[in-house]
């Protein structure tokens, strides 16, 4: 694994900005330099915080180990309960990285679910999955074959936390959510899931091929928490798209397909 340790030589600008950006700063908030030092004689006005919620978790005995996701997950009865429990949890990295935790945006009736990868900078800021320049690209894809998060779509992430300076999140950060993540499905227990990119669809499927190989495939998804396995289709991610825009026809070819099985199963 990389390591990010910050430049030592003065004074490389250049290299000093690069190991901001990977250390997840991507931007600033003032003008002027601020020396906290200097500033304890006369404290500044407390920031205000607002509470977090109380887990959802039952309480645990002193000395209890802490509940895991998978633990947390299956406690939850309903999506605002995950949500809370998603919130509350704070056993993967990424969160303390985080500006906000990043749970799902859609109608939580919609019979479709889309499931990408991680949050970026303006979900980070928003709160909201895919609302940046991939989101636009993902809501022209859904468009096209009649859905919208407005009214039957819902989307989410395999992680609920933006990984620092965009960069993938790893195999542990996704194996601590994916418990909040398949709960999710059952909760939204939807008729069809779309996995967008290659790290939600070998994490939901379990299927360690590349996204070339599973895209354009039907899956069958099952746990024992839904009443019927679920057609699942996983497709290019928008992101990909937008950088490789001569595999938009395989990502076309996805979406036909996928509205050729919604009008099968009498989904709009
Ligand atoms: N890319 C994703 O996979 N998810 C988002 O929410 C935004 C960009």
């Amino acid at each position: 694994m990389d390591t990010i340790s910050p430049p030592t030589t003065q004074p490389d600008l250049a290299a000093l900005l690069r190991w901001h950006l990977e250390a997840g700063v991507d931007e600033t908030i003032g003008e002027e330099p601020i020396n906290r030092y200097a500033a304890t004689s006369s404290p500044a006005a407390p920031i205000v915080v607002a509470a977090r919620p109380a887990p959802a978790a039952p309480v645990l005995a002193p000395g209890a180990p802490k509940p895991t996701s998978a633990h947390l997950a299956q406690e939850c009865k309903t999506l605002a309960e995950l949500k809370l429990a998603v919130e509350s949890y704070d056993g993967c990295a990424l969160k303390s990285f985080a500006t906000r935790t990043v749970f799902a945006d859609g109608n939580p009736n919609a019979r479709v679910m889309v499931i990408g990868e991680a949050p970026g900078e303006d979900e980070d800021r928003q709160g909201l999955p895919f609302v940046g320049v991939s989101g636009k690209l993902l809501d022209r894809m859904l468009g096209s074959i009649g859905l919208d998060r407005a009214t039957n779509a819902y989307i989410t992430n395999v992680v609920f936390w933006r990984p620092p300076g965009n960069r993938k999140p790893t195999a542990e950060e996704i194996v601590l959510c994916l418990p909040f993540v398949q709960r999710h499905i059952e909760l939204l227990d939807p008729a069809l899931l779309l996995l967008v990119g290659g790290p939600a669809a070998s994490t939901i499927l379990a299927n360690p091929q590349g996204i070339t190989k599973i895209r354009g495939k039907w899956f069958d998804y099952e746990t024992p928490g839904l009443p019927r396995p679920v057609p699942t289709m996983a497709t290019f991610h928008p992101a990909y798209l937008l950088r490789s825009p001569q595999q938009k026809r395989f990502a076309w070819r996805d979406l036909l397909t996928v509205k050729q099985k919604l009008d099968s199963l009498g989904v709009a």
